[in-house]
């Protein structure tokens, strides 16, 4: 894993400006864990949040799960990932299954069982509604702040009964989608790459709350061009990159199909 700290002083990487950060432990019991996740992180650790005064974010584990916190008066309420309660579990029930429209972007229409790259895995919403309809899905985050979200998620849909059988279905690996792509062998090629890199918005009510935090700490990747490319090699049947309606195709490259929502819309590029 890459340290936060030297991520940070890369030129390319993603974080928008040095944003200071620090990890708390607020259980009893899992001090051992946060300890390590500081470690795994490199980043401070504290035992109390008021002890981490200064930092702009800090990483809380308590009994419940592993959230990102912001600092300061106006900052949002904290972000976790939940796959088991609250929005992932009531799209799963009440989100149209193999009707929804990611389904049908995906070609769930007319297959079953897709094997599904998502290489720009986020907080694993749109991963988990297609493993949640039988996909088999490998969801790549690069940033390892993001990726410690989705990982604690991913830990405690494995041990709900509700959810176990779809996170059997969801592998996490924290990399650079390009970097895995491109070492792709030809037996492990999936079926469908899904792209959903960040976009940039002129408004910020057009960004939900807890992808404003999300944008806050991510900006968009001028290598975007260069991962649709290498997923248009790798993806047997096709690649699907959800866009907001003003933004351009990725890389410019004008997809087959466009699938036109009311927040966004897919460009479906075919790959058989
Ligand atoms: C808009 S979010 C994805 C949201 C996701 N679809 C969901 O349902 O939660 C974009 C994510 O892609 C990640 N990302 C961007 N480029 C990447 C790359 N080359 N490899 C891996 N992750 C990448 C960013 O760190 C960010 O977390």
């Amino acid at each position: 894993m890459h340290s936060l700290y030297s991520l940070f002083m890369q030129e390319d990487y993603q974080l928008k400006e040095k944003k200071s950060m620090a990890v708390i432990c607020a259980s009893t019991v899992r001090e051992a864990e946060a300890k390590k996740l500081a470690a795994q992180l490199q980043l401070p650790f504290h035992t109390a949040a008021k002890d981490v005064a200064g930092v702009d974010y800090y990483l809380v584990l308590s009994d419940a799960h592993l959230a990102l916190q912001k600092t300061g008066p106006t900052a949002p309420g904290p972000l976790w990932v939940d796959f088991v309660q609250g929005a992932n579990d009531y799209r799963r029930r009440h989100g149209g299954g193999r009707q929804q429209a990611l389904a049908r972007a995906v070609g769930l229409k007319s297959k079953t069982g897709l094997s599904v790259i998502d290489a720009t895995a986020g907080l694993g919403r749109d991963a988990f509604v297609l493993a949640s309809l039988g996909c088999d899905v490998l969801l790549i985050e690069r940033d390892p702040i993001i990726g410690a979200l989705l990982a604690d998620g991913l830990s405690r849909a494995r041990d709900s009964e509700a959810t176990a059988m779809i996170a059997a279905r969801m592998r996490y690996q924290q990399a650079d989608a390009a970097t895995v792509l491109a070492a792709l062998l030809e037996q492990a090629r999936p079926d469908v790459v899904y792209l959903d890199p960040m976009y940039p918005v002129h408004h910020k009510a057009q960004v939900k709350k807890d992808m404003q935090l999300l944008r806050e700490l991510i900006k968009t990747d001028p290598a975007e061009a260069k991962l649709l490319a290498l997923a248009l090699e790798k993806a047997t049947q096709r690649v699907v990159v959800k866009r907001m309606h003003a933004a351009p195709p990725l890389g410019n490259q004008k997809p087959d199909r466009v699938m036109s929502l009311r927040r966004h819309r897919f460009d479906i590029y075919l790959t058989a």
